[in-house]
């Protein structure tokens, strides 16, 4: 009911009254974060005595196998539900087919045993499965003789990658390289190969984005080039229904969006289209640019970070993953 004073009417309803105190708005909350929620990526280094700071991801850093086994441990502690192994092999092991990629003893199979031997199953292994941390090229694939990106070329180092990882104990594998069928000779692969129960995170919408840019640093590649014949225009948010589509009926477990922050709408029209998990890639410069302007005294750090994930798990995802995961899982306890 309005009441009326000499200045006119007052509200007859007041949402203020459900914000008056943090246990009412907590209440009345419509989205919470809960360290289930989060997945940690992690970058590991063959041949370092130390883990090496990432400049352009300042709190971020190429783990050494010990400090990667520690950071897992971590997570697990926390309450993180995975963690998403990214392998980055010494400069002379990288060659035209990325074969350090699909070697046994590569950096990141062997990763993946240390990290399993480790947590177990108290925390999902993950592993992206893509060639560019390994081509000296710094493409996610191999390259026909003109020096475009061979599809299909490259699906059949994809669905050896898929066994060696699942051998070396990955719980999920996640194909990040845009190949078309990329998802299907995946999970031929692991079924021909008793991996039956490796599931399929894919990357299915994964833009051609500038924010990008720290991650290069983070695996040390030496892209030359772009990646805009495989990954998406930023323009299209159609095309992300087809690949979509595509993903599905290939027999993803999961669907990813990425990135996360700039592509909200996008995580939206997934997520209300879809009956299996989204999960959603908060990427190196979304990380970098809240931690530039936090350093710079522009924003508070960790209410923007909270703020950055929340709007992330609003938008629809069911999980994420997001280099503050092991942070924000503590600070949700
Ligand atoms: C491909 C891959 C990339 C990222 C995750 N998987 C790089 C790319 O597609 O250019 C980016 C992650 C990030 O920026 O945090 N292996």
């Amino acid at each position: 009911m309005s009441g009326n004073n000499e200045y006119g009417s007052f509200p007859g309803t007041r949402p203020r009254r459900l914000r008056t105190t943090p246990v009412m708005r907590r209440m009345v909350a419509e989205t919470r974060l809960h360290p289930a929620d989060l997945i940690l990526p992690a970058f590991v280094r063959e041949g370092i005595d130390e883990p090496v700071a990432i400049e352009a991801m300042p709190g971020v850093f190429q783990h050494t196998r010990d400090s990667l086994r520690k950071a897992a441990s971590e997570a697990a502690a926390a309450g993180v539900s995975g963690i998403m192994l990214f392998g980055v092999p010494e400069e002379s092991n990288k060659d035209g087919l990325g074969t350090a990629g699909t070697d046994p003893d590569g950096i990141l199979q062997v990763a993946l045993r240390d990290v399993r031997a480790e947590v177990g199953d108290e925390l999902l292994v993950m592993s992206d499965l893509c060639l560019d941390e390994f081509t000296d090229h710094g493409h996610c694939g191999v390259l026909d003789s003109e020096g475009r990106v061979d599809n299909d070329a490259t699906l059949e180092r994809y669905a050896e990658m898929a066994q060696v990882q699942a051998d070396a104990g990955a719980h999920v594998v996640a194909p990040s390289g845009m190949m078309d069928g990329q998802v299907g000779v995946v999970r031929d692969a692991l079924d021909q190969t008793g991996h039956e129960d490796v599931s399929i995170l894919a990357y299915t919408v994964k833009y051609s984005s500038a924010f990008y840019g720290p991650f290069r640093e983070a695996v040390g590649s030496a892209l030359r080039g772009d990646r805009k014949t495989y990954q998406q225009d930023p323009a299209n948010p159609r095309e992300a229904m087809r690949e979509l589509a595509l993903d599905l009926a290939e027999g993803a477990d999961m669907v990813m969006v990425k990135p996360a922050g700039p592509y909200l709408d996008v995580l939206a029209k997934v997520a209300d289209a879809v009956d299996v998990p989204v999960a959603a890639y908060q990427i190196s410069g979304e990380y970098s640019m809240i931690e530039a302007a936090a350093a710079k005294g522009w924003i508070d750090r960790d209410a923007a970070v909270l703020e950055s994930l929340l709007g992330i798990k609003r938008a629809g995802a069911r999980m994420i993953l997001t280099y503050w995961a092991t942070e924000v899982a503590r600070r949700l306890r």
